[in-house]
């Protein structure tokens, strides 16, 4: 882990800026997971020169020097973290203190500043502490495989109950229920489930509106293993569809398909993008299309780089990002299908293997 905090100085003394970082400080609690192994959350990293220091409060403390192999001091009312970070800045001669601008909130930054008044620069760090998490090395990409796995595995475990009459929040109940139970830690974000005219919300959250026949049922969810995300999205059908519903699914399928084509490393994000828009476009649905293609997935479900119009990323083997086209007509319908995929040179390696085409139950 120490070996990631080493990577981060050289980056931050690498850049452009004027100052040149002698520490940074690190709060956002998946940046610190990702370079200390402190799995916990609470607490804060502060790396100079020569020391690798996780400050923490005694809830975590054990938790943390298993986990970490950061020197771990322990924060409380007698011993503040201001204090502490103070002591180890006049140690190590401390004057430049790269920050998470992006993460620490005015507050908590202004309380820093008071705290260390012989600091003579605080600079904001912006995706430089991100960016180290792009690309994920082969144990990310195994527990990424694993977590999608789980994912797999309860909506395998929920087609067999799958069935008009069940409500959303009962969908996404058995679904939260079955990924606890193939191992899952926690769920990586609400889960979507949208049934009917619910389904042209994307981001809809789950009700107690029952499933019907003629109706599309989409379903979003992920969870988590090990701290790394999963992150699925499958749409199903009950009775019969009219015609534009199924062909709506077709477009949405070809456009993934399309997208998971032509994704592989050295192609740009909107380029990725691009490839899915054009077939949902070229089916008269293109202002159905409303957000991006896709973004990566790492200890967060959100992360850089993204699949989005404008994105000018270059993707690198090694990423992780999702491949979610949908189409969204108010008040009628909606579909998503969406995997999780890792950019190789020559392509891309999907890690979601649930069926994708279009499954109807009764
Ligand atoms: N709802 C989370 C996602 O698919 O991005
Ligand atoms: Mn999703
Ligand atoms: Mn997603």
């Amino acid at each position: 882990m120490k070996e990631y905090a080493s990577r981060l100085m050289s980056r931050l003394q690498s850049t452009e800026k004027s100052e040149k970082a002698d520490a940074v400080y690190i709060t956002d609690p998946y940046n610190m997971r990702y370079i200390s192994g402190f799995a916990g959350g609470e607490g804060a990293l502060l790396i100079t020169q020569e020391r690798c220091v996780l400050i923490t409060d005694s809830r975590y403390t054990e938790a943390a020097q298993n986990e970490s192999d950061f020197e771990v001091i322990e924060e409380s009312r007698k011993h503040r973290r201001e204090a502490i970070l103070q002591e180890i800045c006049q140690q190590q001669a401390v004057q430049h203190i790269a920050y998470e601008d992006l993460h620490l909130t005015c507050a908590a930054f202004a309380k820093l500043r008071k705290a260390l008044p012989e600091i003579s620069s605080w600079i904001p760090a912006g995706e430089e502490v991100n960016h180290l998490r792009r690309v994920k090395t082969a144990e990310e990409i195994a527990l990424l495989q694993r977590a999608e796995a789980i994912g797999d595995a309860a909506f395998e475990d929920l087609r067999k109950i799958l069935k008009t009459g069940m409500t959303e929040l009962e969908v996404a109940a058995e679904l939260e229920y079955f990924m606890k139970k193939h191992g899952a830690e926690r769920l990586s974000f609400e889960t979507i489930v949208a049934s009917g005219p619910n389904s042209s919300m994307p981001h809809a959250v789950p009700t107690d509106r029952k499933i019907q026949r003629g109706d599309f049922l989409t379903m979003d969810f992920g969870c988590c293993y090990h701290g790394y995300c999963s992150d699925m999205t499958r749409t199903v059908a009950f009775g019969g569809l009219e015609a534009r519903q199924t062909e709506i699914y077709e477009t949405v399928l070809q456009a993934q398909k399309t997208a998971l084509a032509v994704i592989r490393a050295g192609i740009t994000g909107e380029e990725a993008d691009r490839a899915a828009r054009d077939i949902i476009e070229g089916a008269g649905y293109g202002e159905c299309f409303g957000h991006s293609l896709g973004h990566s997935v790492g200890l967060y479900i959100h992360e850089d780089p993204r699949l989005a119009p404008g994105a000018e990323d270059v993707l690198e083997p090694g990423m992780a990002v999702t491949v979610e086209p949908g189409i969204y007509l108010p008040g009628y319908c909606g579909v998503r299908i969406e995997d999780l995929v890792i950019v190789t040179e020559d392509g891309c390696r999907n890690l979601t293997s649930s069926p994708k085409e279009l499954l109807i139950f009764d």
